[in-house]
């Protein structure tokens, strides 16, 4: 090469760099705006003719050559710095148990885990779905029609989406309902724990919540099944043999007939103490799948009947942990959850505790 450059010197150079910013200045010394190869690159307008064309070809193998050689040592540097990323990463499995790192299990969590227990001992499966639903699903599909007052009461957050089928944050489980039946044959028998969302804030509601949906569906299902359903899984909930209980006729677009569940309360010493007392707090909402919707998802309703119920698990969970403001549940408090929160490790089934 006529050119009066080492090119085992530059070589040398870029494998000696350490860092990024050292093989960066050697880039731009050779390869910037105003580096060695650029700056040739100018003067060869003034070559005679004859020159320009070796001249030319002898400056774009330079070029390449250091550009290559730049790229390796860059992807050598990376490498280096990985693997002592992982070395400072490493953890010790072998180092005993230290009892004041541990996390806790969430309320919430917890409060799921016994909901798919007790359902699960029922045969119950579990199901989930997305949190941004299409309107069709969270409610046309429920005979939520639009303008319907149940959209309002709702409290809806729309998202702005490019794909329009996804608009709204899904305001209750029961979207879940849709996807299975649209899904699959019956018999169904599923719940759905999952995230809600409505736009709704202060001590009593968060924006977002969680709720467990229920549905059943197959040749024979009836109001009976559904009430004993509930009602064994309250008891086991709160582990109370005679829960005082009553259902109370109500409305929803997605059942017919509709109900709500409340256990009875009272409160002594600013304690509540939940299954007897003349007070009643309302804990879920069911009844018999109306057959509008079973036809919105495929399934004859002159053969097929079922029923559903929904609940909310942070009402659920503060009753039965004695949590009291449930904006706690949210607070991301450490010291809360110390409180609140169940050992990873000590996890108990129902039969035990
Ligand atoms: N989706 C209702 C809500 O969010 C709860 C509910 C009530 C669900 C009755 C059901 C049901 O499946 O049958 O308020």
């Amino acid at each position: 090469m006529s050119l009066s450059v080492d090119t085992v010197d530059i070589k040398n150079k870029i494998e000696d760099c350490k860092t990024f910013q050292e093989v960066e200045s050697i880039r731009l010394d050779y390869l910037g705006k105003k580096g060695f190869i650029p700056l040739e690159m100018k003067l060869l307008g003034k070559l005679p003719i004859d020159q320009k064309k070796t001249r030319g070809q002898e400056l774009n193998t330079l070029k390449n050559f250091i550009e290559e050689n730049i790229n390796d040592q860059k992807s050598y540097i990376e490498n280096k710095e990985l693997e002592k990323k992982l070395k400072n990463e490493t953890v010790d499995v072998s180092l005993p148990h230290n009892e004041s790192l541990n996390g806790k299990i969430h309320p919430i969590s917890q409060t799921i885990f016994t909901i798919i227990e007790i359902f699960g001992s029922l045969n119950y499966s579990v199901e989930a779905g997305p949190d941004i639903e299409n309107d069709f699903n969270n409610f046309s599909a429920l005979n939520i029609p639009p303008h319907h007052p149940a959209r309002e009461m709702q409290d809806t957050f729309y998202v702005n989406n490019m794909n329009e089928e996804d608009s709204v944050l899904r305001t209750h489980t029961s979207p879940v309902q849709v996807r299975t039946m649209m899904s699959s044959k019956p018999p169904i028998k599923i719940i759905v724990p999952g995230r809600t969302y409505r736009s709704d804030s202060d001590s009593t509601h968060t924006p977002m919540f969680h709720q467990v949906e229920g549905l059943v569906v197959n040749k024979d299902a009836t109001m009976a099944d559904l009430k004993s359903t509930l009602i064994y899984f309250l008891k086991e909930f709160f582990e109370i043999d005679n829960l005082k209980y009553r259902f109370r006729p109500s409305y929803f677009p997605f059942t017919e007939p509709s109900a709500e569940m409340d256990v009875a309360y009272t409160k002594k010493n600013n304690v509540l103490k939940i299954g007897e007392g003349d007070d009643w707090l309302e804990i879920l909402g069911c009844g018999m799948v109306n057959p509008k919707v079973l036809e919105n998802c495929n399934i004859d309703s002159s053969i097929y009947q079922g029923f559903a119920f929904g609940m909310g698990i942070e009402r659920l969970s503060m009753l039965k942990y004695g949590i009291t403001d449930m904006r706690g549940l949210f607070d991301l408090n450490l010291k809360w959850l110390d409180h609140y929160g169940f050992s990873p490790l000590d996890l108990k089934t129902r039969s035990e505790v």
